[in-house]
This record gives C-alpha cells, sequence and structure tokens, in this order.
C-alpha cells in the first residue's frame, strides 16, 4: 500500500468551515492534511455548525475546533492567535457568503475576524449552487479576493446538491490538498521545462507476452510531482505503471518498449531544461517479435535477445559539452554501488547518477540513495521517495544555476 507523501511536514494549516452541505468533505480534507503531516486548527462557522458536528474535527484533528469570538475562557485575541501561527488559511467550504464578508472586509464573527487578520495566503474551495456562483455580486466578490492574491481552487462542474449538475461544486478533497501542497511549496522551479521517465518498459515476444521489470514508476512520479508542486512545468513518459501523478499539471505521455521510450524523448528533449531518467529500462528486447502467440513446444525454449539503445547514453552525446539540458541518470545495483555508479557517470556523460541498491529502492515508498556527481558522492541515508526527490531536485536546481 502506498503512503501519502509527508510534503505538509511542520506546517500549520487554519480550516475554517463555513455552512453548506459540502461541509461535510472538509473532514475528508482535515484528514488528508493531516496525513501530509500538517498540524490542523479548525475554526466553524455558526452554520458550518449545523452541517458537521465540532466533536468529529476534534476527534479527526486532536485538536477542539474554534467557533466563538467571544469565548471568555480564552484569554487573549482568539482570532490574533490562530492567524499567528497559521502558514495557510483555507476555507472550505466557502460560502457566497463567507467570501462577500472577506471581500468586504467585515469581522462579526470569528471566521470573517480571523480573515481580516490573515498574514499568511488564503485558499477558498468555494462550494454554492450555480446561480449563487454566477450571480454579479459573487463575481465581484472573487475578483476582489483574487486582486488581493487569495488563491481559489474550484470550483467544478459536477452534481450540486440538489441533484442538479452545473458549476458551483467543491473540489475534491485530495484536488484541494494538493493546491495547500502548491500554496505552501517554494514555486523556485517555475518557468522549469522538467522531462522525467518513470517505470518499466515491456519488450514484446509474442502479442500476449512481454519480458518486462518490476519497476513501479514511484520514484519517477514523485520527482514529477515534487517538481509539479515547486512551479516546474512537467512532462512524464512513463512505461505500463499502475499510479500516475497527483498533479494534474503533469503531462503524461505512456509508451511501452525502449524504442518507444526513446521516440518520445527524443521528441521532446529540445524543449526541456532538464531529463530525468528514472526509468528502468529495458537493457534487452527479444530478436524478433512473434506474430502469433509461441506455442508451448519442446522442454526448453531459447529466446533470442538484442540490445536496446541507451537513452540516457543517447542524451549525454547528443548535448555533448553544451551541458543543456541538466541530465540526470539513476542506477539499480546489487554490489559496488558509488563504484558502478560513477563508471555510468562518465560513460553516459551525465550530471548526476542517483543510485540505490536494489533491496532498498524497487517499489518500496522509501529509498536509500546517493547522489553521484563530478563533486563528490551525496549519500542521503533513508528516506521517503518524495524526500529524495525534493533533495534531487534542489540539486537540480544549483545545476541549473551554472553555465
Ligand atoms: O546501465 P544502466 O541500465 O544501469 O543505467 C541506468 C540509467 O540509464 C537509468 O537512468 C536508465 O533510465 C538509463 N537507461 C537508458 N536506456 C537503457 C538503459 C538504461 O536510458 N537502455
Amino acid at each position: 500500500m502506498s503512503t501519502t507523501a509527508r510534503t505538509l511536514e511542520g506546517k500549520h494549516v487554519l480550516l475554517i468551515v463555513g455552512g453548506g452541505i459540502a461541509a461535510f468533505k472538509s473532514v475528508t480534507l482535515a484528514r488528508e492534511l493531516l496525513a501530509r503531516g500538517a498540524t490542523v486548527d479548525t475554526l466553524m462557522t455558526d452554520a458550518g455548525q449545523r452541517f458537521v458536528g465540532a466533536v468529529t474535527f476534534a476527534g479527526i484533528t486532536g485538536r477542539a475546533p474554534l467557533t466563538d469570538l467571544w469565548d471568555a475562557s480564552f484569554s487573549g485575541e482568539l482570532h490574533v492567535e490562530l492567524t499567528d501561527r497559521a502558514d495557510l488559511i483555507v476555507v472550505c467550504p466557502a460560502t457566497a457568503d463567507l467570501m462577500a464578508k472577506a471581500a468586504a472586509g467585515l469581522a462579526n464573527d470569528l471566521a470573517t475576524a480571523a480573515l481580516l487578520c490573515a498574514k499568511s495566503p488564503v485558499l477558498w474551495a468555494p462550494a454554492m449552487h450555480t446561480r449563487m456562483w454566477d450571480h454579479p455580486s459573487t463575481r465581484s466578490n472573487i475578483a476582489a479576493l483574487r486582486a488581493r492574491g487569495d488563491l481559489m481552487e474550484g470550483p467544478v462542474v459536477g452534481a450540486l446538491a440538489n441533484g442538479a449538475v452545473g458549476a458551483g461544486r467543491m473540489s475534491e478533497p485530495t484536488a484541494i490538498a494538493l493546491a495547500v501542497e502548491r500554496a505552501l511549496s517554494p514555486r523556485d522551479l517555475l518557468g522549469v521545462r522538467l522531462l522525467v521517465s518513470a517505470g518499466p518498459t515491456h519488450e514484446a515476444l509474442d502479442p500476449v507476452r512481454f519480458i518486462g521489470n518490476r519497476s513501479s514508476g514511484k520514484m519517477g512520479i514523485a520527482i514529477a510531482d515534487a517538481a509539479a508542486r515547486r512551479g516546474a512545468e512537467v512532462t512524464l513518459v512513463h512505461g505500463p505503471i499502475a499510479i500516475r501523478p497527483a498533479h494534474s499539471s503533469v503531462k503524461l505521455q505512456p509508451v511501452r518498449s525502449a524504442r518507444e521510450m526513446q521516440d518520445a524523448i527524443t521528441a521532446l528533449r529540445d524543449v526541456h531544461d532538464v531529463i530525468v531518467m528514472a526509468a528502468a529500462v529495458a537493457d534487452y528486447r527479444p530478436a524478433e517479435v512473434a506474430t502469433q502467440k509461441i506455442k508451448k513446444s519442446g522442454e526448453t525454449l531459447s529466446i533470442e535477445l538484442v540490445k536496446n539503445p541507451d537513452i540516457l547514453a543517447g542524451l549525454g552525446s547528443w548535448r555533448g559539452e553544451a551541458k543543456r539540458p541538466v541530465l540526470v541518470g539513476f542506477a539499480v545495483e546489487t554490489t559496488d554501488l558509488v563504484g558502478y555508479a560513477r563508471k555510468k557517470l562518465e560513460r553516459k556523460r551525465c550530471d548526476c547518477i542517483v543510485a540505490n541498491l536494489a533491496s532498498d529502492g524497487f517499489e518500496g515508498d522509501d529509498n536509500v540513495v546517493t547522489i553521484v556527481s563530478a563533486d563528490g558522492e551525496d549519500a542521503l541515508g533513508r528516506a521517503p521517495k518524495s524526500t529524495v526527490a525534493g533533495a534531487l531536485l534542489d540539486r537540480i536546481k544549483a545545476l541549473l544555476k551554472t553555465v
């Protein structure tokens, strides 16, 4: 089972729950944020509490929701303290009423007082009937909120509370959690075009069989997602894999064989600043692909294999001395990790090789990698693939500044 990457570790989110049917989804959002490592304070409006009980949030977040601006048991100023510690305020569901009040600068309850006192970014997840969404008042309130830098996630077109279909349905909790990730990540890769390959390749034997490997594609996808969060334009060329990136901005290009992967990458290489070859490309393919299913016959069956093109080495020689795009390779070894990685670095003429032992990285959610480059070796220790991806992107960012 795959675990959620702890992309919000150390972050403090203030979740404001407004009064709408979609309030029940804010419980799932709280869960999604907690799973990513965030601390979540919940603030519920009076209307919000009509839809979901405060006890539900207390149970899930481990912190009692705050509801009352006039809470006499609290000695300080609640709206100031809450907003002081928040790295981000998420309003979910964001009603037309809450947005109107925030746009006008009203502050007559805890939610609106907190919004007026905000020192962190505010992310709104609107939810309302299409007619309210389309109303000129809502349109101008949203324009005002956007103009002051507030972020919006959704709404989407879909089934509304009364069963009608239209614009105004709140985005799903996962989409809102991803918007939170983006809002809280440094946008330090804006404008960088990154091409990542991931997964295995399947080399056909006949119409139903292939030679492949156990690569899950998780490492490449972690890199694609982490780069998308940080603002890069990402294309993922991937072999047959069961998982997909979380961020919908990642462009997908599915392929099957090594040669298909090579064609896809060759077509895209000119328009990318960085190419990361995280795919486990098959080194050999069957010399011939049978047009009909190979039938069972003798006790043994020999298959002749021929070498596949080495895509990374090809990119290394195509690039020559230019050092652009930045080129990153991967190496899975069973012995002498750094020794083999260094030979690959030289032979394939790339900027760095991310090396790991087969026993450490294949299929799982964690990896133990050493980044080998001309400058030396950087052993990262055991870490989630999302953390490895972040460290690699830091390295890539530094490489982009050179030359
Ligand atoms: O030589 P080895 O397969 O260990 O090299 C691994 C690196 O080379 C990975 O980055 C992989 O994506 C890339 N590779 C390639 N084409 C191949 C084999 C490997 O691009 N045919």
